[in-house]
């Protein structure tokens, strides 16, 4: 009896489940107009072939996102997709209701939650819309080629004006940098970050949009002022800010670059995680930028933005790259600037002439520190012969920041010719010494109080690999001090820095 109901049981759910599936076959292509950016869903394909059902979704960032768990229930369809960038949740479930022509699509993925409803679709919809996937090259090696004997030093757009940003506002801040005195004391760079492309044209060439007019112009006019442009873009389909990447099109994008007369690239992996997430293939997308910046014949400074992933400064010349990022992005707080610039700053070994640790453009003149913690992130970034990047709106900088920005004696320790990043040479709770030796045989020395009130330091000479000292400098108060004088209030997430000279102690430091 019992057996008797068991295969009733089960002979009705096989009758019921083959009669939905022949009451409602799933198969077929649907395709979103309007999707919203992110994940930029474009279409929805599912087959159902021997009972088993198959799908993508065909994403603006991504290409195609392969479909896990299928599940199918009467029209609807659920299924698992991978989830970018978020820990806890690797794989987030989806639901597509097809009704008739129409289908509804409803899913999460990262920080965005996905609603959109689409029409089936032609087959030239589905043509149109097929993601083209390219092959990496294999990896090769790129020779130095002399550029970034120093930390590049320069303006970024990012940090101030994200996506806001615009021909006429580049052209202010070359204005400024010539006018200023920023250009003369080592600031040439002037950087677009995201927020310039536009679309390719029938050819492929990416054009930037209607904020930039004309971007060989600009270039004459950044250069003009004895400055330099720099641009930025992606390895994958979509930059970060969800605008065209070079996905597809990278030798065309270097040309296109060198053509408008572009002198520095930042390539920024954004929606290239999804198709390159281990280092071989992160090594070669960022190799094969490189190499079709160097077809081009002109130089290019290269800063490779992955975020440190895959130790990249251990190849990060190798693949062309002057610069690398060794973090996520900083933002205008001192807990921010500290967590990076104490931390996260990069290993001082793959620093030197030709290739630099990056740990992120400044934040200086942004308004979201004190005087005295855009002193330490000046500080900091000069003793790690970090770049120097500034990131306000320059016509907003204060007297007080331009005389920060421009200490030529602390320029002069980032841009140090013998290229070494500083480090810690003692640490005791929150306070911190740093040590960076100089090619003339002198080495700064930072004092670092990491704490929320003032603090007595003292250093030694041994902290600067000196048996003993000849002369002191303090460097933001430009002043020779007393050879004994070596005990200094460093005021709360302060920084005292000095250039001191000696008898050396050891060759070692
Ligand atoms: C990433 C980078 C930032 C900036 C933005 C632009 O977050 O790390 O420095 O370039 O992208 O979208």
């Amino acid at each position: 009896m019992l057996r008797a109901i068991v295969s009733m049981v089960l002979m009705t759910g096989a009758l019921v489940s083959s009669a939905s599936e022949r009451r409602s076959p799933v198969g077929g292509a649907w395709v979103f107009d309007n999707a919203p950016p992110y994940p930029g869903v474009t279409m929805l394909e599912v087959t159902t072939r021997g009972g088993r059902t198959t799908g993508n979704v065909t994403t603006a960032w991504y290409g195609p996102m392969v479909m896990q768990n299928v599940k199918v229930e009467g029209d609807q369809v659920s299924f698992d997709l991978r989830n970018l960038n978020d820990k806890a949740n690797a794989t987030r479930r989806w639901t597509a209701r097809l009704s008739g022509d129409r289908v509804s699509l409803v899913g999460d993925m990262w920080y965005a939650h996905v609603e959109q409803a689409g029409r089936r679709a032609s087959a030239d919809d589905v043509t149109a819309r097929r993601f083209k996937f390219t092959e990496l090259p294999a990896l090769g090696t790129i020779a130095p080629d002399g550029q970034a004997k120093a930390p590049p030093m320069g303006w970024s757009s990012w940090n101030k004006f994200a996506e806001h940003i615009d021909d006429a506002t580049v052209r202010a801040m070359a204005d400024y940098l010539a006018s200023s005195g920023l250009r003369d004391a080592g600031y040439i760079h002037v950087n677009i970050d995201d927020g310039w492309q536009g679309r390719r044209d029938s050819s492929g060439v990416l054009q930037p949009n209607e904020k930039f007019p004309d971007m060989k112009a600009l270039a004459d006019y950044v250069h003009s002022r004895g400055l330099k442009l720099g641009i930025y873009s992606s390895p994958g389909p979509r930059t970060c800010a969800g605008y065209q990447g070079s996905y597809g099109h990278v030798a065309q994008d270097a040309r296109t670059f060198a053509a408008w007369g572009i002198d520095y690239l930042k390539y920024d992996l954004c929606s290239g995680e999804w198709f390159y997430s281990d280092a071989d293939t992160v090594k070669r997308t960022y190799y094969e930028m490189g190499a079709a910046l160097q077809a081009t014949g002109r130089p290019v400074i290269y800063s490779l933005c992955e975020y440190g992933r895959f130790d990249v400064g251990e190849w990060g010349r190798s693949v062309g790259g002057h610069l690398w990022r060794t973090t996520g992005d900083i933002t205008d707080q001192y807990s921010s600037m500290a967590a990076i610039g104490f931390e996260k700053n990069g290993n001082a070994a793959h620093a030197g002439p030709g290739g630099w640790n990056d740990p992120d453009m400044l934040e200086v003149g942004n308004g979201g520190m004190s005087d005295d913690e855009y002193r330490t992130h000046m500080t900091l970034w000069a003793m790690s012969a970090a770049p120097l990047l500034m990131g306000h709106d320059l016509r907003q900088t204060s007297p007080a920041m331009l005389e920060l920005l421009t200490n030529r004696e602390v320029i002069a320790v980032d841009q140090d010719a013998r290229g070494v990043q500083g480090r810690a040479v003692y640490k005791d709770g929150a306070t911190e010494i740093w040590a960076k030796p100089l090619r003339d045989g002198s080495v700064a020395i930072a004092l670092f109080n990491r704490s929320e009130s003032a603090a007595q330091m003292s250093f030694a000479p041994a902290d600067a690999g000196l048996a003993s000292l000849q002369s002191i400098r303090n460097l933001w108060q430009a002043t020779e001090l007393k050879v004994g004088e070596t005990r200094f209030t460093v005021p709360a997430h302060g920084a005292v820095m000095l250039r001191v000279r000696g008898q050396p102690l050891s060759r070692n430091l």
